[in-house]
């Protein structure tokens, strides 16, 4: 069967990592979650004390990326058989999802330098095809051609709860209203920066997922996958 790159973005927590893992095990495609990628910079950025007093981003960040003093790659989880992201060989998965990572990684993922660099390491990923990426630059910028983009969204208050739920089933003690908030900023940041804002592709199907299941959801997308790779056959 013909292998595609399958681009998947949208609003943050809106369940696009958990569709996007559970459609490559289901096609044997490689998984990449992109926003592990902007969070493993951003870990780096909070251990060295590079977000600055003044709101503003130690210039430090951009030499380290430049003489590459960082470097982000994955490594398979051989129980969950799931890709884990590694900031210089060390696997930082269980330390970038908290809320200090999330509170910090949008200004960072603003930066020109810190996209220039991770792109280029994600189109490197998707030389082969039989991939399934998700982020929120993936359908326009990173794979403008992809065969499949799919762009999916869900109120704020949804994708809060969503990701309340999560953090509580972590025992991490968390306030809804500090995770809608995030959300909320996150949303603002992601779709206003400058550089590979989010924003729907003119070619990418629209998934609200508000009102569906997690088996609704990942029903459509296989019979949508199947039914573009046959089309392409
Ligand atoms: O998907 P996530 O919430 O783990 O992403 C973390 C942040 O990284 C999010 O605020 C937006 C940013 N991001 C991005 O700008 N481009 C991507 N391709 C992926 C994530």
């Amino acid at each position: 069967m013909k292998k595609i790159i399958i681009a998947i973005d949208g609003h943050s927590s809106c369940g696009k990592s958990t569709m996007a893992k559970q459609l490559a095990r289901q096609l044997g495609y490689i998984y990449v979650d992109t926003g592990a990628m902007y969070r493993a910079v951003t870990l780096w950025a909070l251990r060295h004390d590079y977000f600055l007093a003044d709101g503003s981003i130690s210039p430090m960040l951009e030499s380290d990326i430049r003489e590459e003093r960082i470097a982000v790659s994955f490594v398979l989880n051989p129980e969950t058989a799931l890709p884990e992201v590694c900031l210089n060989g060390e696997n930082v998965e269980s330390h970038i999802r908290g809320i200090e990572v999330s509170n910090h990684v949008s200004p960072i993922a603003a930066l020109p330098y810190v996209r220039a660099f991770l792109t280029l390491q994600q189109q490197r990923m998707g030389e082969q095809k039989g991939i399934v990426m998700d982020g929120r630059d993936i359908g326009t910028v990173v794979f403008p051609h992809a065969e499949l983009k799919i762009f999916v969204t869900a109120s704020a208050e949804m994708r809060a709860q969503r990701r309340y739920d999560e953090l509580k089933a972590k025992g991490q003690e968390v306030a809804y209203d500090d995770i809608l908030r995030n959300v909320q900023e996150r949303d603002y940041i992601d779709s206003h920066r400058e550089v590979a804002p989010l924003r729907q592709a003119d070619d990418a199907v629209l998934l609200d997922n508000s009102s569906l299941t997690r088996e609704e959801q990942n029903a459509w997308l296989l019979k949508l996958t199947q039914d573009r790779v046959s089309a392409l056959a």
